[in-house]
C-alpha cells in the first residue's frame, strides 16, 4: 500500500489503545503453540487457519478467535504472544500502548488468572527497558457472560491490580448492554480503576450513553453508530471523550461495507476525540500502521487530518499530561518537516 502521507505517516510517534492481546495471535504462532503444548487445531495448515478468517459479524469472529486462544496455556506463550505484538509494534513507530486482555477466555479453561497476567507483565516491562515503549495494561470483562462472572474475575485479578491500569467490556455486543455491568464497573471505580467499554460497535448508540451515564467510562471503543446520534455526538466532541476506532476490523466484521465508506472522517469533522487502532489485527489484514495507510488513502485523508489523528492519540491516553504535552509537541516537530 503506498499513499500520498505515507512518509509522514510513518514518521508520526504512534499510540494503540484498541488492541486485544489475543487478538494479535498470528496463525503461525497458533500453530507453533498447538504443537508445543499438545493442543489438536481444526486446522491442516497456516493457509488453512488464514481461509477461515471471512466473517459475517462480531460473532462469527469471535467464535474462532476465543477457539483460537485456547493454544495458550503457559505463561510463556502468553509472554511469547505479547513480546511478538511488541517487537511488531516498534516497526510500526508504536511508542506508547493501552493492550486489552480477556481473563476469562482462559480462565474459563482452567489457566489461572496469575499464568495469564505474569506472562503479559513480563513481557510489557522488557519493552519499556528494551524497546522504550511504554504501556498499560486493561483487564477486559466478556459481556456475554454474567456480571457474577465478571465479580469473580475482579477478585482473581486483587493480587495483581498494582500491575493492572483500568478495566473494559468487550465480546458479543447485541443484547449484553452496558447496564448489565453496573455492580461490577461500580466497584471498580471504588477500587480507583479507570473504566472503558466497547458501545456503538454492532449494538446501538444509546449503549454508548449507557457506557458513559451507567458504567463512568472515560473511553468508548469504536464507537462508529454514534452518528445515529446527534444529540450523543455534540456531547462527546464538548467533553472530547475519546473513540477508539478500528477501520478494518469494522469493514471484516460488516460494521462498514467497504473502507471507503468508514465514518472516520465525519467523526473528526464533528470534533470528536477520534483515534486509528488495529483491534484483533492478526484478525483483520493489518496491524496499526497499515490500518493508518489503508484509511488514508481510502479516504483521501489531508495532511491535517493526519496530524490530528496523531495528537487525539495521545490525548486520549492514559499518560500523564507532561508526557502527553512532550510526545504532542513531537507530532508537530515532525509533521512540520513534510510539506503538504
Ligand atoms: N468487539 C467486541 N469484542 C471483541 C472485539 C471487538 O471488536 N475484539 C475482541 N473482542
Ligand atoms: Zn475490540
Amino acid at each position: 500500500m503506498t499513499t500520498r502521507h505515507q512518509a509522514l505517516i510513518a514518521a508520526l510517534p504512534k499510540v494503540e489503545l484498541h488492541l486485544h492481546i489475543e487478538g494479535s495471535l498470528e496463525p503461525e504462532m497458533m500453530f507453533e503453540l498447538a504443537r508445543r503444548n499438545g493442543v489438536t487445531l481444526p486446522y491442516a495448515s497456516v493457509d488453512d487457519i488464514r481461509a477461515a478468517y471471512r466473517f459475517e459479524n462480531l460473532q462469527s469472529f469471535l467464535d474462532l478467535y476465543y477457539a483460537g486462544a485456547g493454544v495458550l496455556i503457559e505463561e510463556r506463550d502468553f509472554y511469547d504472544l505479547t513480546w511478538a505484538y511488541l517487537r511488531r509494534a516498534q516497526t510500526d513507530n508504536i511508542v506508547h500502548c493501552e493492550i486489552f486482555f480477556d481473563p476469562q477466555t482462559h480462565t474459563g479453561r482452567g489457566i489461572p488468572f496469575a499464568t495469564v497476567y505474569r506472562g503479559i507483565r513480563r513481557a510489557l516491562d522488557q519493552a519499556k527497558a528494551e524497546l522504550g515503549i511504554s504501556s498499560k495494561l486493561i483487564l477486559s470483562f466478556l459481556r456475554h457472560l454474567s456480571e457474577e462472572d465478571g465479580l469473580q474475575t475482579l477478585e482473581a485479578a486483587r493480587p495483581f491490580l498494582a500491575g493492572i491500569d483500568g478495566v473494559g467490556l468487550d465480546s458479543s455486543e447485541r443484547g449484553n448492554p452496558p447496564a448489565k455491568f453496573a455492580r461490577l464497573f461500580a466497584e471498580c471505580k471504588t477500587l480507583g480503576l479507570p473504566r472503558v467499554a466497547h458501545a456503538g460497535e454492532e449494538g446501538p448508540a444509546d449503549y454508548i450513553r449507557e457506557a458513559l451515564d451507567v458504567l463512568d467510562v472515560c473511553r468508548i471503543d469504536h464507537g462508529v453508530r454514534i452518528l445515529e446520534d446527534s444529540e450523543l455526538v455534540a456531547r462527546l466532541a464538548r467533553s472530547r471523550t475519546p473513540l477508539t476506532v478500528c477501520p478494518y476490523s469494522n469493514v471484516r466484521l460488516k460494521v462498514c461495507d467497504t473502507l471507503e465508506q468508514h465514518p472516520l472522517r465525519e467523526l473528526l469533522a464533528a470534533g470528536l476525540c477520534a483515534t486509528i487502532n488495529s483491534d484483533d489485527p492478526a484478525y483483520f489484514g493489518g496491524y496499526l500502521q497499515e490500518n493508518w495507510l489503508g484509511t488514508t488513502h481510502a479516504l483521501k485523508l489531508e495532511r491535517t487530518e493526519i496530524v490530528q489523528l496523531a495528537i487525539n492519540a495521545f490525548e486520549a491516553s492514559w499518560l500523564d499530561a507532561a508526557d502527553k504535552a512532550m510526545h504532542i509537541a513531537a507530532c508537530r516537530r515532525i509533521a512540520a518537516t513534510f510539506p503538504d
